[in-house]
């Protein structure tokens, strides 16, 4: 496989085939390319929404700019970040760490307070921003890894975010939505697949010291 290809075989879908479905296991497969995604400390400030239910795609279109494809693709997978980064959320990382470790909880102490100090170090906003970034840290290796299996796939921000998060119920979970994704097959109509890609100069792009 030559990943290059993959990266330039994949591009921003803007209409899918509606008759292709991802199988069992390429679905298996991009979940974990998410739950894999490395975050900072291994916190993981973020959880992803994933949705296969057609009426409720169909509902929130109009809520994506009437980008049809979110309910028209396979798949959205909504990634959100936690909103309540406090010390309990270490608390049950810390936990987490012990049992798949085999570590007490006990040994885990140090490094537990220096996570709970750096979160609340941070102002309210500093946190939001950081949760944030962590998340398209997961958008980009779900993107890389889908083009890898040859699903398709387009990120997404055109959304209004404020109206996922009420009919998804995010509030619930502590959860904001961040960025979305649209999973599934590229239409033969699609002429965006046809276009040139561009990027910038490798020249003017790289600085090599
Ligand atoms: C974070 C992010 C948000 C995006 N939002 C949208 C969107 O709402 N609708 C859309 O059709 N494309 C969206 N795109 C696709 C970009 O326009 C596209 O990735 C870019 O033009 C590069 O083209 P390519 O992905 O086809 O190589 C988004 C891409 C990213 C990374």
């Amino acid at each position: 496989m030559d990943i290059i290809e993959k990266l330039k075989w994949r591009y921003a879908v803007k209409e899918f085939n509606t008759n292709r479905h991802i199988t069992v296991n390429h679905e298996q497969t991009l979940r974990e390319s998410i739950l894999l995604t490395p975050s900072s400390y291994g916190l993981q400030p973020y959880r992803v929404v994933w949705i296969k239910d057609e009426e409720l795609r169909k509902t929130l279109v109009p809520h994506s700019f009437n980008q049809d494809k979110v309910a028209k693709s396979n798949i959205l997978a909504v990634i959100c970040s936690e909103t309540k980064l406090d010390d309990a959320y270490v608390d049950n990382y810390i936990e987490r760490i012990g049992e798949v470790r085999n570590i007490p909880v006990e040994e885990l102490k140090s490094v537990a307070d220096n996570m709970k100090r750096t979160l609340n170090n941070m102002s309210a906003q500093a946190r939001r921003n950081w949760a944030g970034r962590q998340a398209y840290i997961a958008l980009g290796n779900l993107l890389t890894v889908a083009a890898v299996i040859n699903i398709d796939a387009c990120p997404m921000e055109g959304f209004v975010k404020k109206e996922y998060d009420k009919i998804l119920e995010l509030d619930k979970y502590g959860l904001r939505s961040e960025v979305i994704v649209t999973l599934g097959f590229r239409s033969a109509n699609d002429r965006y697949q046809f276009n040139a890609k561009v990027r910038k100069k490798e020249s003017a792009f790289f600085i090599d010291l």
